[in-house]
């Protein structure tokens, strides 16, 4: 970085320590008999909003690398490093709820009442957060009437509903996914080629099961049963007009193309070209799965607290948070790529043209 002439600054001044420390204001310190705990209370909950700051930052930079038209490999490499940032934020996160429950029921019930209807439901930077990734309106767990926005500070409603509208997470990688340049190819058709020996995979399945001994008959049934679930899950990937067919049954939020483009990532995993974004769509089913931690221990941490009264955002409570681990959940279609997978000895092999393009060269080592 070059060196350019300003005035040395000090530490405290530069994390203007005067503004953060100092933002600590007790409502129980206004009554007869102030709260010890309610310190901790505020202090944990800015700690989790400054992360949730980092964390959109991190996220709308990704956002905006992925859109770009063409990603280049040394970008990929940042991508990846950035979401590695956010994985071990998330991290922390979690853990910090046992800081919190070293706070009792009875602690918190003696400012609990000073708090209402502050929530962090109200959290504008976490609704954010859930946007940026690509949770929709619509998959958002139904509160009674009201839609989440309606609960936000009225000067932060824009903003937010403004980060509902702008490219995802979900949406930049759905992209970057279709334009996979390996999956439709004159001297390779991956869809065809895959179905082929994955519905042989189907076959043999069901003959070993047939076959089985030791299974009765009504456990040969459901066996066979759930073969054919599978079956018809690796048919839907025949068309882009079968596959839209069944999106909603299978409850798919990515297109025809980018499930294609992400399967190919995940089958040949091994060609170097392929392991940066193979980590990448692996990072983000530990994103979800990371948020899914976060709200069920947040959800047992309310439970803990205030058992099955409503929170001071006027929801059912435990009741609602439950209700968001399924629901919020983003990059379903990645974490459910398993159920297509071949084992590696089984799949297509890829023609030397194809090879040379991805830049496959065989070692003489
Ligand atoms: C004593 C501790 C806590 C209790 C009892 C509690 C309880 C609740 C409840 C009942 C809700 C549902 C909305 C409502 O009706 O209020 C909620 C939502 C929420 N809380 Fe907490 N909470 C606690 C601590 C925290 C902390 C430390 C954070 C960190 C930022 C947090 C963040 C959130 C967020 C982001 C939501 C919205 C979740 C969603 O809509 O999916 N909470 N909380």
């Amino acid at each position: 970085m070059k060196k350019t002439n300003h005035p040395p600054v000090e530490y405290s001044e530069y994390l203007q320590l005067d503004k953060i420390l100092t933002a600590q204001k007790r409502l129980s310190l206004n009554t007869e008999q102030p709260a010890h705990d309610e310190s901790l209370f505020i202090i944990i909950h800015q700690v989790y909003e400054l992360w949730f700051k980092e964390i959109l930052i991190e996220l709308k930079s990704i956002i905006k690398i992925l859109s770009q038209e063409y990603v280049l490999e040394t970008q990929m490499y940042i991508v990846v490093n950035r979401m590695k940032r956010i994985l071990e934020i998330q991290r922390i996160l979690i853990q910090q709820i046992k800081v919190l429950e070293t706070m009792t029921p009875l602690d918190f019930l003696e400012f609990r009442d000073l708090i209402s209807p502050a929530s962090g439901f109200q959290s504008a930077q976490f609704r954010e957060i859930e946007n940026r990734l690509g949770l929709s309106r619509g998959s958002r767990a139904k509160l009674n009437e009201t839609s989440y926005e309606t609960l936000l500070h009225p000067e932060e409603r824009d903003k937010i509903l403004d980060s509902e509208n702008s490219p995802s997470l979900l949406f930049s990688l759905e992209k970057w996914l279709e334009r996979n340049p390996f999956v439709y190819r004159n001297d390779f058709q991956f869809a065809q080629e895959y179905q082929k020996v994955a519905l042989e995979g189907i076959d043999r399945d069901r003959k070993i099961v047939s076959v089985n001994s030791r299974l009765s008959d009504s456990e040969k049934k459901k066996e066979l049963l759930k073969i054919e679930v599978i079956k018809k899950n690796i048919e839907s990937l025949s068309s882009k007009e079968v596959y839209d067919q069944s999106k909603e049954l299978h409850q798919r939020k990515m297109s025809y193309e980018a499930t294609l483009g992400a399967l190919f990532i995940s089958i040949y995993d091994d060609y170097s070209i392929n392991h940066l974004p193979h980590k990448l769509i692996i990072q983000l089913v530990e994103l979800d799965e990371s948020m899914t931690t976060w709200r069920y221990r947040h959800a047992l941490l309310a439970l803990r607290m205030i058992g099955q009264r409503i929170g001071t955002g006027g929801t059912s409570g435990y009741d609602y948070l439950r209700m968001t681990l399924e629901k919020h959940k983003v990059f379903q279609d990645l974490a459910t790529l398993s159920t297509y997978l071949i084992p590696r000895i089984e799949r297509p092999l890829l023609p030397q043209s194809l090879e040379s393009d991805m830049g496959f060269r065989k070692s003489f080592l």
